[in-house]
């Protein structure tokens, strides 16, 4: 392990990469997996009022750290695409300088026929397609408002735009689901050539209607087997896993999420929507009302400064999802503190094989061990 020195964040801040992150809290419907901040639509989308708290809010974060460019931008929900074209156009025209990618989370029972190249007109750089099965049992189970035609569609159509890239997010480990079945969902989504594959684990997450009703789940084997199978056909179609959950053909990894796993600063605006932003020598997590109507009617949100005791277990708890993990030295950068904080627990997980010696990165071992190695450092 190099040895390096702490730096003071102060000064480190002005230099940091910065994202934005904008939350659209609304869907069709609740998929009864997901706990994100997504609320089924009840009469018609306040789209002029949510582009315009948006605008609000983001003045005000730009007021507070306007003179860091902004590089990369995320439209993510719920259900951005319910959104038209020129909310879109508004926030990315409102920064001063053109950011290098700029996401729009899709679903694809959601976007009707040429919004694509609307899209593509308003800034947007990449589109993420959430498919999760191809299988129309399954659909329906995860209570999609699409079917796998609608997938197809949706993705011949982001090519046809000519994006710069774009994603497709499948689920594995859904109710009983066998090898064979999960790798036909990755191969029917390789089969439309996206840049990039986001492959997720289901997880049943409390106060989900899954949580409620489990599905009968893969066991612990039966998705390690899955997990391995999966891996490898990636791997033959060229997608690279860098992270746990991400896979990409070369030069189209995507830059927003490695910056949160790379712990660098984000600001966070829209309903629930959360922020990350180091400033005199602090790092501070900020956080939006949750709820739509809170957010509408301007509720203040909270910012909560991160302890330093819990500094280098979130810095590490992003990086070491990273197959590559990081160079020591970002950890001294982004944290302030000194890697000498961690050189007992690291000098074991290398000894054990679970650790790289020289880079902040798990062995193929530990990856496989992930939770277990984290919990090493709390
Ligand atoms: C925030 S969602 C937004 C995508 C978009 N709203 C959609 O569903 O089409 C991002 C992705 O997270 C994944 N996801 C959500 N809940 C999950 C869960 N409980 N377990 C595993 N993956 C999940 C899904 O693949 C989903 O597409
Ligand atoms: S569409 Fe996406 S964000 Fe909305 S409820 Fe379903 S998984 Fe959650």
């Amino acid at each position: 392990m190099t040895d390096a020195t702490p730096g003071p964040l102060t000064t480190l801040a002005a230099c940091l990469p910065l994202g934005l992150y904008v939350h659209f809290p609304w869907c069709v419907r609740k998929c009864p997996y997901c706990d994100f901040n997504s609320h089924p639509l009840k009469g018609s989308l306040r789209e002029d009022e949510y582009e315009a708290a948006l605008l609000a809010d983001l003045d005000l974060e730009l007021e507070r750290y306007g003179e860091r460019a902004i590089d990369t931008i995320y439209f993510g929900g719920g259900t951005p695409s319910l959104f038209r074209a020129a909310t879109f156009r508004a926030i990315v025209d409102r920064l001063s300088s053109r950011a290098a990618e700029v996401t729009l989370e899709a679903n694809p029972g959601t976007v009707e026929h040429g919004s694509f190249t609307a899209y593509r007109r308003a800034g947007i750089t990449r589109v993420s397609l959430g498919a999760q099965s191809f299988d129309a049992a399954r659909l329906e189970r995860l209570g999609r408002i699409h079917g796998a035609d609608d997938i197809r569609s949706a993705a011949r159509q982001v090519a046809a735009a000519g994006f710069e890239s774009f994603n497709i997010d499948v689920m594995y480990g859904l109710e009983n689901q066998t090898v064979g079945q999960a790798l036909s969902d990755l191969a029917e989504a390789i089969r439309l050539a996206p840049p990039h594959i986001s492959w997720y684990q289901l997880t049943v997450e409390p106060k989900t209607e899954f949580a409620r009703r489990p599905p009968r789940l893969p066991s612990a084997d039966q998705a390690a087997a899955i997990e391995d199978a999966g891996v490898e056909l990636l791997a033959q179609h060229g997608y690279r896993r860098y992270e746990v959950s991400a896979f990409a053909l070369d030069g189209h990894r995507c830059a927003h999420n490695l910056n949160y796993w790379r712990f660098g600063d984000y600001v966070g605006i829209g309903a629930g929507a959360h922020g990350k932003i180091t400033a005199n020598g602090r790092i501070v997590r900020t956080t939006k009302p949750s709820q739509p109507r809170l957010y509408l009617a301007g509720a203040a949100g909270a910012n909560v400064a991160v302890r330093r005791d819990q500094l280098a277990t979130e810095f590490l708890m992003n990086a070491l999802r990273l197959v590559d993990g990081v160079d020591p030295q970002l950890f001294v950068e982004r944290t302030g503190l000194a890697l000498e904080s961690l050189a007992g627990t690291i000098d074991d997980l290398v000894q054990w094989g679970l650790m790289h010696p020289d880079r902040l990165a798990l062995t193929a071992q530990g990856f496989r061990q992930l939770d277990g190695v984290l919990a090493r450092f709390l």
